[in-house]
């Protein structure tokens, strides 16, 4: 065989390796998502590099002295306030009639999650509480000592209790669902906590004339039900004067990306109509646009977070005015 002829033979039979490897990878890329998917575990493509870092930076871990802090100040457990005029079997009543969506005990008596029957006081909201928390006071020099705080779709006012917990000074809980509402004013009169507001109201209409503005917002668990996500965060923007905090469900995608679906909710809940769930790409490109100066991604704290944050389908951001 003439010399040409063979170093066009080995040309060829190189690319034609070439074609064969890379059709090999891309099966076994889709034998390895097939066999993971239907295993229930997740293999996730690694984000792009410059795609994240334009977007959002990783907060660094909370120190542990402050971790301690949020765990000593975290409480569901409540007394029965003296002033409350119930009778005993006007609460047993009232507290059967609603929803929980969080465990609490009052005056000793245990009222579980609805959802989450037998994980008792300290089962998913706890162990988000210990992901979401730290992470916010790393940024506040470890409490919310004189902050305000707004707390968008509140349901019955978990979060809000936290807050002033923590040492916020005010907290306002603003919620769609008007059974929510009853249910968050029902935990204050019969606790007797003072410093808390709630108010029927939506995220859309959020706005400084008519609330306020606040040094922290909580918008907990809410972006993923909405169907105008930048209008919203608008809203959020305008009410915010320092930090807002935003925990919400994603997709596991490095672009920026929202997928749409119905918002299926709980009937105590307030529903939209449609939910567009985004990728955490999505959250910070949209936080920035509506004016947010820096997006931090709040990491995965040591103690186990919720499976849903650990496997990347749900995120917390900070985002800072
Ligand atoms: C999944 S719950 C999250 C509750 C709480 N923030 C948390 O993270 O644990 C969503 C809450 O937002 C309320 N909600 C939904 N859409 C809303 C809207 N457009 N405006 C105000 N509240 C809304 C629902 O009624 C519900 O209480």
């Amino acid at each position: 065989m003439a010399e040409s002829s063979r170093v066009r033979l080995q040309a060829l039979s190189r690319s034609d390796v070439a074609v064969a490897v890379w059709r090999g990878r891309s099966r076994l890329k889709f034998l390895a998502r097939r066999l993971s998917r239907l295993s229930g575990l997740e293999i996730r493509r690694r984000p792009k590099r410059k795609e994240r870092a334009a977007d959002y930076s990783m907060l660094e871990p909370a120190s542990a002295e402050i971790v301690k802090q949020a765990e000593s100040r975290f409480s569901v457990s409540f007394p029965i306030s003296p002033h409350c005029s119930l009778a005993p079997a006007e609460i047993k009543e009232r507290l059967d009639s609603f929803y929980w969506h969080y465990p609490f005990e009052f005056g000793g008596r245990l009222v579980e999650a609805d959802w989450e029957p037998g994980r008792g006081l300290y089962g998913r909201h706890y162990h988000r509480y210990l992901h979401i928390i730290p992470a916010l006071l790393s940024m506040t020099d470890g409490s919310l000592t004189g902050k305000s705080v707004l707390d968008v779709g509140c349901n019955c006012g978990f979060w809000s209790l936290q807050a002033r917990r923590l040492g916020a000074e005010s907290v306002l809980g603003v919620e769609g669902s008007q059974e929510n509402v009853d249910q968050a004013k029902f935990i204050l009169e019969l606790t007797g906590i003072d410093g808390i507001r709630f108010e029927q109201g939506s995220a859309y209409e959020l706005s400084r004339e008519r609330h306020g503005e606040f040094d922290v917002v909580f918008y907990l668990g809410l972006l993923y039900h909405l169907e105008h996500p930048v209008l919203a965060l608008e809203r959020l923007f305008e009410t915010t004067t320092e930090l807002a905090v935003v925990d919400t469900t994603v997709i596991p995608d490095s672009r920026a990306l929202c997928r749409v679906q119905t918002d299926v909710v709980h009937e105590q809940n307030y529903s939209n109509r449609l939910a567009m769930i985004p990728s955490r790409a999505a959250v910070a490109a949209m936080l920035r646009h509506v004016g947010f100066r820096t997006v931090m991604l709040v990491p995965n704290a040591p103690a186990t977070p919720p499976p849903d944050y650990e496997s990347g389908r749900r995120a917390t951001f900070v985002a800072q005015k």
